[in-house]
């Protein structure tokens, strides 16, 4: 499938069983279009990467960083792996949760989560990941207007993690996430 860009162009393989197989999905390119650079060095997150177009995507944008792409799916790993490497971005690791180094911290996370698997998995996922973002890292998530974004938002808030709705776009909201108190000016 082919991913269109303002910066890039990518052609991507997808497969049967696994999210996005018949295109980009429209959550992923308002994500990738309208959420803030990624710091340009560090660990990034691409949290549910399926085939991994955040993740590759990502890794372009900044040759500098390392960028982790999990999903539970193998399927999705492996042809997160393949894409990688034919997009030419060695600065991708992906694997399945257990296979990232438990004591990594992350800089920043972009991810479209995995809505359909039920509010008490997504938050189980959420609890997980976020709270391994560093002290200064924020999280960007999209979420569909119709899938429960704003009751997740108030789900997320009420773990005391500041939540910012940077973008409203084609049924999709774009939060920003963090899980610290937020200091003055940030
Ligand atoms: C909405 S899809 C997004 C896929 C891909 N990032 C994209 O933009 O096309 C969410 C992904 O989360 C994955 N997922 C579901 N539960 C997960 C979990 N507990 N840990 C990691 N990934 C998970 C799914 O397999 C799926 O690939």
């Amino acid at each position: 499938m082919h991913l269109r860009l303002a910066d890039m162009e990518l052609d991507l393989e997808s497969d049967r069983g696994v999210f996005g197989s018949k295109g980009v999905d429209l959550g992923t390119l308002v994500l990738l279009r309208e959420a803030p650079a990624a710091p340009a060095t560090g660990d990034l997150l691409d949290l549910g990467c399926g085939y991994g177009p955040i993740a590759i995507t990502l890794a372009r944008r900044a040759p500098g960083a390392r960028v982790w792409a999990v999903d539970v799916n193998e399927r999705a790993v492996e042809l997160a792996r393949a894409n990688a490497a034919s997009a030419g971005t060695s600065n991708v690791t992906a694997g399945t949760p257990e296979q990232i180094p438990a004591e990594l911290q992350f800089d920043a996370i972009y991810s479209n989560p995995p809505v359909r698997v039920g509010k008490a998995p997504l938050h189980r996922l959420l609890l997980e990941w976020l709270p391994r973002l560093t002290p200064g890292g924020a999280a960007y998530l999209v979420v569909q207007r119709n899938l429960g974004a704003d009751s997740l938002a108030s789900w997320m808030r009420g773990q005391g993690w500041s939540v910012a709705r940077l973008k409203s776009k084609k049924g999709y909201r774009v939060f920003k996430v963090k899980v610290t108190e937020p200091t003055a000016g940030s």
